[in-house]
């Protein structure tokens, strides 16, 4: 019993220590609906790279109910939104090469796993950005804000 207690103990603090330090990893799912289940992140420079960790639990194909996740500035959703559906699913749509892009993981269906790597180096603490799913007509309701704080 002591040894149990202990152990509780330990896992308490070393969860306390990696609360204290910078979150450079999210994990980020995503279902048969429209909605990320952040709503909002929050990501720091001393990160040199964030990781976004997407995962659909739902059932439905990538055709149908696909979801990605890309970051851009805020300015940018709309135009890249209409025409990520142009550059289709082949594409993950989002358009090759565009530098508006500053991170976009591939769509995946029900079931499926993704990540993204991107650099933090691009990015400006101060600066307005918004993570969004590129799938035809799914930006409106899958977005949120991501704060970059020094
Ligand atoms: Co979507």
């Amino acid at each position: 019993m002591k040894q149990i207690t202990k152990f509780f103990i330990l896992v308490g603090v070393v969860s306390f220590t990696s609360l204290s330090q910078a979150a450079c990893s999210f994990d980020v799912e995503v279902g048969d609906y429209l909605k990320f289940s952040t709503p909002d992140m929050a990501v720091e420079k001393s990160c040199e790279s964030i990781t976004v960790n997407l995962k659909h639990s739902g059932k439905l194909p990538a055709n149908i109910m696909g979801h990605n996740w890309v970051l851009s500035a805020d300015a940018d959703v709309q135009t890249l939104a209409t025409e990520g559906m142009s550059a289709g699913l082949v594409s993950n749509y989002v358009t090759p090469g565009d530098a508006r892009v500053l991170a976009a993981s591939s769509v995946i269906g029900g079931g499926e796993s993704t990540s993204v790597t991107f650099s933090t180096a691009g990015l400006v603490s101060g600066d307005a950005y918004t993570f969004f799913c590129s799938f035809p007509g799914h930006s409106y309701s899958m977005r949120g804000a991501l704060t970059v704080s020094p």
